[in-house]
């Protein structure tokens, strides 16, 4: 696919780093190559030589003196080649993408979705492009775009995520021909939380995966799609060591006991809500993730009640103003709840302080 289209003026005048593209040259060297070409560190001045980590179920996986030296060296830019092969067959195997459209694909390696986010947008973004958004979006992603002072153009989200109508009528002041060739000020970028949204707690569903995609076929739309809740992350030669060790079944059970215990969570904090906070609160079933996303209809904000009179009892929440992208300071009648780490008895406890504070 070519993304130029998409690129911010910036991007448009980067050019490869044939220092990097040479660096790749260190991971296949043939035996007795001499190489003096390369700003590397020497391996045997690093002060780590081995390691091992025990699992949960008592086995261990050993990084030993080779594999070390590996993980510490500088390697290709887009990460260690095996791990990226590894998760191109993750892709095909959990996103159904079939080998024909696999072998296009460009899997890159990043310390974290927060970097791989703000590098994306940062490409695509110039001063005041719109970003097409959900209404209440992750604050991370705003605080990486808001110094472009985007103009946002945000789409309502209820329990089964972002609304196509709504994405419709957002995009309704340009017809598609207009913007779907472009390079102008036109909204070319779609970002969008599919999976147990932060902070709404929707999962789109498979229809409307559908239908959102259409649309944005449809405008030429390029969909930045932040799916952390998806599955659970960890970090290169580790993350190969443990899926090799666990092998794909493993690696399935895993999740589903992890999946199983976000369930039980949620399950808790909803029981806790619905006991206390009936009538007073609205909000959607989390579908994925580890938020409860709550209205709260009788207050304008509810800034005040968390921030001061929350935290004077000892109840820590998120205020619904973060989450509003360009309106960080404006009123929200939201608020967050994380059920991932409270106990039964702290959450009715948050509960109880939520019906005092309001
Ligand atoms: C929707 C969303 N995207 C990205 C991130 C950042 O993830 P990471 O810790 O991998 O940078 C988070 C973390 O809370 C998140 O909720």
């Amino acid at each position: 696919m070519d993304y130029t289209r998409y690129f911010s003026r910036v991007s448009k005048n980067r050019k490869f780093s044939w220092l990097r593209e040479y660096a790749k040259l260190l991971q296949d060297l043939p035996p007795g190559t001499v190489f003096l070409a390369g700003g590397v560190p020497n391996t045997t001045q690093f002060p780590f030589v081995e390691a091992k980590f025990t699992l949960r179920d008592g086995s261990t996986i050993a990084i030993d003196p080779k594999l070390m030296s590996q993980s510490l060296q500088y390697g290709a830019t887009e990460g260690v080649p095996a791990l990226r092969k590894k998760l191109e067959e993750m892709v095909s195997r959990y996103h159904g993408v079939n080998e024909e459209r696999m072998e296009k694909s460009e899997v890159l390696v990043l310390p974290g979705s927060q970097f791989g986010l703000a590098m994306a947008l940062e490409a695509m973004l110039n001063n005041g492009s719109y970003l097409i958004i959900e209404e209440h979006a992750y604050p991370g992603v705003l605080s990486a775009v808001n110094p472009y002072n985007p103009k946002y153009l945000p789409v309502k989200v209820d329990g089964d995520g972002m609304i196509p109508d709504s994405l419709r009528e957002v995009l309704s002041p340009w017809k598609a021909e207009e913007i779907r060739d472009s390079d102008g000020l036109v909204p070319k970028v779609l970002y969008i939380c599919p999976s147990g949204g932060n902070p709404t707690g929707s999962s789109l569903t498979e229809e409307r995966k559908q239908e959102i995609y259409h649309i944005a076929q449809e405008y030429n739309l390029l969909i930045i799609e932040d799916d952390p809740y998806f599955f659970i992350q960890f970090r290169d030669i580790l993350l190969l060591e443990l899926l090799n060790k666990w092998g794909w079944e493993g690696f399935d059970e895993h999740v589903r006991q992890v999946r199983c215990f976000y369930q039980s969570q949620r399950d808790i904090m909803l029981a806790a809500t619905q006991k206390h906070l009936s009538g007073l609160v609205e909000w959607y079933i989390p579908k994925g993730g580890m938020f409860l996303w709550m209205k709260v209809p009788q207050l304008k904000d509810t800034y005040e009640m968390i921030m001061e009179r929350g935290l004077a009892h000892g109840i820590v929440l998120v205020p619904g103003r973060p989450f509003c992208p360009g309106g960080q300071n404006h009123p929200s009648q939201y608020l967050r709840a994380s059920f991932s780490l409270a106990t039964k008895d702290e959450m009715d406890q948050v509960c109880l302080c939520v019906l005092v504070t309001v």
